[in-house]
Parts: structure tokens; sequence; C-alpha cells
């Protein structure tokens, strides 16, 4: 990749500052870089390895090669198509595009070949989406999956900075009523992300299932999923089941997870939010054939929401795209 002049909007929050460690680690060459955040944030400097980057008041005057939106879906609609007018190609974390039919949503593992050289705006999928379909998509490609059945445990920070926060007061008890969430979320848990729909899922529950389907390239796909917030402050855990279109040894399941790159099969163990917190792989554990039903296959997946659930995903989708 020749270096890209960049810009990261929304850089002072949890996907922004983690962009700009990933960006650091995996030294991307950048022939500019310029942060931008609210003007509350205007004067601010943010970290990248030793040097510190002033941030700036999001404003029309922005030019860049590449630009990476970490804000929410309102102010995405608001900006994306404004940078694209500019001639910047846009990378989106927020929901806003996800699902619009020209819009790629990308995991480079599995669908890099979506974007092409003409592409001005990809989607950075869902959190727990991205970390699940690094699972599913070997078995998908290996067996054929028929059904997929999904019950997450997601961490606070993938509710961004002031959720972090939230649970931190919480926990030292300087606070104890919500702000972020709708119930207090130290020592507790629910199952409420996002607002309940007609259907009676959540934003969150609907989200994880139209990406898979969508990143899958199975519109039709029955997936089902009940997403749940834990006191964990980083790593997003599924505990998933899925029905395969044939029957499969546990052998060959386990060499289908372990050969598809950025996913670690850890067999009959497992890996926890914590030990993964920071990782840029994804684990895939517990993994065992239902004994009452040899289609049925059952699973535990995690993985680090702020990297392969958003900046580290956004960063591959950017090295992918500017070598194009
Ligand atoms: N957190 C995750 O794990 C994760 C994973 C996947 C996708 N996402 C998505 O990524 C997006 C960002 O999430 P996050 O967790 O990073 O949120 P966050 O920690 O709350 O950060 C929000 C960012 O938006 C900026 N911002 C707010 N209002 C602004 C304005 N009017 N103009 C310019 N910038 C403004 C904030 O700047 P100030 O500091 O100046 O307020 C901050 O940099 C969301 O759409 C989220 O759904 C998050």
């Amino acid at each position: 990749m020749k270096p890209i002049r960049l810009a990261i909007i929304g850089a002072t929050g949890m996907v922004g500052q983690t962009t700009l460690a990933v960006l650091h680690e995996w030294n991307v060459p950048l022939a500019e870089l310029k942060l931008y955040a609210s003007a509350a944030s205007t004067g601010k400097t943010m970290p990248m390895g030793h040097v510190n980057l002033p941030v700036h008041s999001l404003t029309d005057d922005i030019r860049a090669d590449f630009a990476i939106l970490a804000l929410s879906a309102e102010l995405s609609k608001d900006w994306a198509h404004k940078l694209n007018a500019r001639g910047m190609k846009v990378i989106d974390h927020s929901s806003a595009f996800r699902m619009n039919s020209d819009v790629p949503l990308v995991i480079p593992e599995i669908n890099a070949d979506t974007i092409t050289s003409k592409t001005q705006l990809v989607a950075n999928p869902n959190c727990s989406a991205s970390v699940i379909l690094m699972a599913l998509a070997p078995l998908d490609q290996t067996f054929g999956l028929k059904r997929v059945i999904i019950a997450t445990y997601q961490s606070v920070s993938g509710a961004g900075i002031a959720a972090c926060d939230e649970l931190k007061d919480q926990t030292a008890g300087i606070l104890s009523d919500p702000r972020v969430f709708p119930h207090r979320i130290a020592g507790n848990l629910f199952p409420e992300i996002g607002y309940l729909d007609a259907t009676q899922y959540t934003g969150e529950e609907t989200k994880i299932s139209q990406e898979i389907q969508k990143i899958l390239r199975r519109p039709g796909l029955h997936v089902s999923a009940t997403a749940v917030r834990v006191p964990v402050e980083v790593g997003h855990s599924a505990a998933v089941s899925v029905e395969l279109s044939r029957d499969a040894s546990i052998n060959e399941i386990q060499a289908a997870l372990q050969s598809f790159p950025g996913l670690v099969c850890d067999g009959q163990d497992y890996s926890t939010p914590m030990q993964i917190s920071g990782a840029q792989d994804v684990h895939v554990g517990r993994v065992r054939i239902d004994p009452q039903n040899k289609n049925w296959l059952h699973f535990w997946v995690v993985g680090d929401n702020t990297r392969k659930g958003a900046a580290s995903n956004a960063i591959q989708i950017l090295q992918h795209w500017a070598s194009l």
C-alpha cells in the first residue's frame, strides 16, 4: 500500500483511540494523519505511540484520500456523502449504511472482493456480528449453514467511552443510577441492547442477524440472536448453535475452524474476554457436536469488539482498498 492521507473523525472516542493504536502497531504508511472530533475536543491531543496529535473540530474543509468515521449513525448520515463529494473514500463504523445494497459491508477475510476501485463508501460491521462471523464463515464455506441461534455477552466498551466510565463509576461506588444503560450494569446484566421493534427483537439483535446474512451472501439464512450486555470492559462473547447442512466429524470441523485466517480454535477449551482484550484474533472454543442431533454444533466465540469488531477490521479494509 502506498502512503495515503487519512482523516479519523471521532478520533477521541473508543473506536477512534483504538484506531490510532492499531495504525501505530501495524506501522500503516501514512502521508498525513488528521484527527477530528466535536467542538468540545478542540485543543485536545491524542497519543499515537510517542507522538501527541492535535484534534480539530469537524468542519467542511477536510482534505484526505480516505476518512474513517467513528461517529453516531445520525452524524455519519450527515457526513459520509459530503466527504465522498469532496473526493474522499469513506469507511463508516456506524449502522447508518450497513444494509444499503450499494454499500459493501466488509470483513476482509470473508468478502474483501465486494470492494472495487470504484467503491466510495464501505461499512464496517456490527461488533458482535464481526466476531461471530469469523467462526460462521468457515463453517458455511465447508459444511453449509442451515440455522444459526446466538446468545451474546457484550462488553460495555461496545457502547463507547461514556459506557466504560459508567461501569467504572458504579464499580467504585461513585455512581449508582444508570446514565448510558437502561439498568445498573455493575454486578448486573440485561437482555436489552437497542430498542425493541415490532418483531420483539432489539435493534442490536436485528443488526446481528441481518449483517450475518449480508456478509455470508445468504439472504434466506435463518439467524436468531439474543443480545445481552454484561459488566465486562472489553471483549464480546457469544454462545452459538448452528445446524449444518451435512454431518461432519469433530476433527473435520476443528480443521475448518483452525485453517481460517484470523481465527484461533481452542478446541474443547475456551478463551475469556479478559484474555483476548487487545488481541487481533478471534477465538472459538467449547466446540462440540450435539449428541442428540449430529447436524447441530455448539461453540463459544470471543473477540475484542474494539479491534476485530471495529478499529482493526477497518484498517484491514483500508489496507486492502488502498492497494487496489
Ligand atoms: N465501541 C465499539 O466497540 C464499536 C464497535 C463497532 C462499531 N461501533 C460504532 O462506532 C461508532 C463510534 O463508537 P465509539 O464507541 O467510538 O463511540 P464514543 O466512544 O462515544 O465516541 C464518539 C466519538 O464521536 C465524536 N463526536 C460526537 N459528537 C460529535 C460531533 N458533533 N462532531 C464531531 N464528532 C463528534 C466524539 O467526540 P468528542 O470526544 O469530542 O465528544 C467521539 O470522538 C458508533 O457508531 C458505534 O456504534 C463501536
